[in-house]
């Protein structure tokens, strides 16, 4: 399995996962509209494999094109068959992700989120392409407790965004029983995301308003922004405020390279994993560390409890851990220098 299709690979996990997929020898085709990004991606990648392996370069391949339009999905798929480098996997990260927009815009997500998708399983139908990871999340749980939640969690969302998410499991789930001696599919449910590549050259970059929590310490630090706001410090956690689990950036990346490499030994069949470290972290934590690494300070206030949030989310990762052949590599260290030194290298984003 050496040429995937990578929808939204020029987004802050997709750029990072293209990345791996090359340095592991894959011919990467990479489909984006850019609303959520920028093409430069493509450039800084080809800067990075360059370095390494300049041969890499021929093995990446971007088109302009939006995967509400079958014809632009279409058009990569026949490409890459004329070409004699017939698609044989799809990563499928392509999506909006602001909850706040989804709860304001639902239409624009279940459009662009669940009409793209099927759009996309259309064409690899057509084109006889089985094989899908597809970009899940841990917003699908409902989780009030205090454990560690696992894959058979109830899936209960409470906004649009996760409804799509759980939508698109759920006729994936479809898709499978239809045909289950040819698809495979893996649901990697992510949690926190954070930090970014060693080089410098490739990070998050969000348009338009900033909402997760990283971002906007980087913003802070940088002093675009005077204080960072805390949504409650009376959670029940060991310092009043919520607790999530941060992955490294590069640790998600190459967990997509193992499920593919799973796929590609295994049997057909659809999976269900949660992707995290499987460590809880407060957000003052969060800061601490973050503070104590680059060696600055970030201002903060408590302000009320946000609607919908949940006061422990970390992922139950034995799934992942037992099934791939995968661990998270990085620690919080490492996502809070990485993180700032993409932001000091690029203050403006790409
Ligand atoms: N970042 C997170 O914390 C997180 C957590 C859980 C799940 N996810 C999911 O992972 C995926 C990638 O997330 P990300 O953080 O890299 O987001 P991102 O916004 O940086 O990347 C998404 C990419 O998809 C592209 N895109 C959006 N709609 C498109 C369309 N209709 N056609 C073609 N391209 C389109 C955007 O331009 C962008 O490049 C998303 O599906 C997101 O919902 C992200």
């Amino acid at each position: 399995m050496k040429n995937i299709l990578v929808t939204g690979g020029c987004g802050y996990i997709g750029s990072h996962t293209v990345l791996s997929l090359l340095e592991n020898g894959y011919f990467v085709y990479v489909l984006d509209s850019n609303v959520n990004s920028s093409p430069l991606v493509i450039k800084r990648l080809i800067e990075i494999i360059s370095q390494k392996d300049k041969g890499k370069i021929n093995n990446l391949q971007f088109l302009e094109g939006d995967i509400r339009r079958l014809e632009n999905i279409e058009s990569i798929f026949k490409t890459a068959s004329d070409n004699n480098k017939k698609i044989n996997g799809v990563i499928h990260f392509s999506g909006l992700k602001s909850i706040k927009e989804s709860i304001n815009y639902p239409l624009k997500y279940w459009e662009n989120n669940v009409v793209g998708s099927i759009n996309l399983l259309k064409m690899m139908d057509k084109y006889e392409c089985k094989t899908i990871i597809f970009s899940s999340s841990a917003t699908i749980y409902n989780n009030f407790g205090k454990e560690k939640i696992k894959e058979n969690c109830s899936i209960k969302p409470i906004n649009p965004y996760g409804r799509n998410k759980s939508t698109i499991e759920l006729f994936l789930n479809d898709i499978y029983e239809s045909d289950p001696i040819n698809w495979k599919i893996i649901n990697l449910r992510y949690f926190n995301p954070i930090g970014a590549h060693c080089s410098g050259k490739l990070g998050e970059n969000p348009i338009g308003l900033v909402n997760n929590i990283f971002p906007l310490i980087l913003k802070v630090a940088s002093k675009n922004i005077n204080q960072l706001k805390i949504f409650g410090n009376d959670w029940d956690t060991r310092d009043g405020t919520c607790i999530r689990d941060y992955i490294h950036i590069m640790d998600l990346a190459n967990g997509h390279i193992e499920a593919l490499k799973f796929l590609q030994g295994n049997n057909p069949q659809i999976l269900n994993l949660n992707i995290g470290t499987g460590s809880g972290i407060t957000v003052l934590e969060l800061i601490k560390t973050f503070e104590r690494v680059n060696n600055l300070k970030i201002p903060y206030s408590f302000v009320g409890r946000r609607k919908g949030d949940m006061e422990n989310v970390v992922a139950d990762n034995s799934k992942i851990l037992e099934i791939l052949n995968w661990v998270p590599k990085y620690s919080l260290e490492d996502m809070c220098r990485d993180g700032w030194n993409w932001h000091l290298t690029n203050p403006n984003g790409y």
